[in-house]
């Protein structure tokens, strides 16, 4: 019998909710029988990331295959450049071909894209089913799966189009991490290092003392990490689904990240985005007094252990990223919401950010 961990998301706002979480390796034998009581009568559609798919198909025997008789199983090419609208109406397309109605329900096996665009796909066809998230990469084990948020990207930018619309279960298989490559693991630290730093000592505590083990992969203590960031966020979205004060903080180092991703065309990647947005934000509050300057040099310092960069890529005007700041979500009525570290493991929203600080800083973390 594999060791499963699960807890429940409660989600209490107008429409209530429940989203399911289980954590484990090896439990793929485990999901028919644990998906059964959610799915009942329902029709699954299984939506594979298809480099995901090419990778495990062979290796899974059986497990995490529509082996309920009626389930039928479709591929989707995950990139960010395919992100988009164009892919939800191909993917609602196929599923109406097969036959897809309002009683039957989506599953998205596959990174953040896939989560994103199936999560989305789920929100709206016919109205709206329900869906169920089986994240395969770091980052949407221990981000993007939980929460609810979904979306597709516009050319003006990310996540523009988007619904909350809450997964049932979330069913993370750690084996799966065993063929991403060392740097989509990478990336997905960011958002690791990002949690900790929101709201968990002990974690930034572990990751600093366990950073050989955790490049290995070992089981152990990458699920202690995947556990402690999975419930970190379901606490914030717990008190704040649809982010209108406390799920703020999530956006830690996503302000600047976010400009310098669009800045560069997509060319810089998320989690090296958020690692120099994490180190911007936190030289800002070190400036402004709202931090020691201890927690940048310990900051600095576990970036550096996973290469992710503590400097801004020369060639970005800090007039540049302020610019682009500006179009962010996070800018609302005038006013941007800037997430600010005041200790490791504890974080403040500043609404009052003069823009000319944040560029002095900017200035002085580009190469
Ligand atoms: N909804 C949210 O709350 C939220 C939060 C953070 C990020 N996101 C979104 O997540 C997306 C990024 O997610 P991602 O980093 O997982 O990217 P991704 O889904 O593009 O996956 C990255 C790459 O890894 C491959 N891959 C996935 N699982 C694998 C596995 N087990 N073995 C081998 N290869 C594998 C994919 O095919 C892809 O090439 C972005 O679009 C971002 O906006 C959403």
């Amino acid at each position: 019998m594999c060791m499963i961990m699960n807890f429940a998301i409660d989600l209490p706002g107008s429409s209530p909710c429940t989203s399911q979480v289980f954590i484990g390796r090896n439990i793929g034998s485990e999901l028919s029988a644990t998906l059964a009581p959610y799915l009942g009568e329902r029709v699954a559609y299984w939506i594979w990331d298809e480099n995901v798919f090419r990778i495990w198909k062979g290796r899974l025997q059986g497990s995490f295959w529509p082996d309920r008789e009626n389930d039928r199983l479709l591929c989707f090419r995950a990139s960010e450049a395919n992100k988009r609208l164009s892919a939800v109406e191909k993917l609602a397309a196929e599923l109406l071909q097969l036959g897809a109605d309002r009683g039957s329900a989506l599953i998205a096996v596959g990174g953040g894209v896939t989560g994103d665009v199936v999560g989305f796909l789920a929100s709206v066809y016919m109205r709206g089913v329900p869906h169920i998230q089986v994240p395969t990469t770091l980052l949407a084990q221990v981000d993007s799966s939980i929460g609810g948020k979904t979306g597709v990207d516009l050319e003006q930018g990310k996540n523009l189009l988007g619904a909350f619309h809450q997964p049932q279960v979330i069913w993370m298989d750690l084996q799966f991490l065993e063929t991403l490559p060392p740097e989509e693991f990478r990336q997905g630290m960011a958002e690791v290092i990002k949690t900790a730093m929101i709201g968990d000592t002990a974690l930034w505590d572990y990751l600093e003392a366990h950073l050989e083990s955790l490049k290995l992969r070992e089981s152990e203590p990458l699920h202690h990490v995947v556990a402690a960031c999975c419930q970190l966020k379901a606490k914030v979205v717990q008190l704040d689904e649809k982010e209108t004060g406390y799920r703020r903080v999530l956006n830690l180092g996503h302000t600047v990240g976010h400009a310098l991703e669009r800045l560069s065309r997509y060319q810089i990647r998320h989690g090296d985005a958020v690692a120099m947005g994490l180190v911007t934000a936190t030289k800002l509050a070190v400036s402004m007094g709202k931090a020691e300057p201890e927690v940048l040099v310990r900051l600095e310092k576990l970036c550096r252990a996973w290469d992710l960069p503590v400097r801004l890529p020369a060639g970005f005007s800090p007039e540049a990223v302020l610019a682009a700041m500006q179009t962010d979500k996070k800018y609302i009525g005038g006013r941007l919401h800037f997430i600010l570290p005041v200790r490791i493991g504890e974080v403040m929203d500043n609404q009052d950010l003069r823009l000319e600080q944040l560029g002095e800083v900017l200035r002085a973390l580009t190469l």
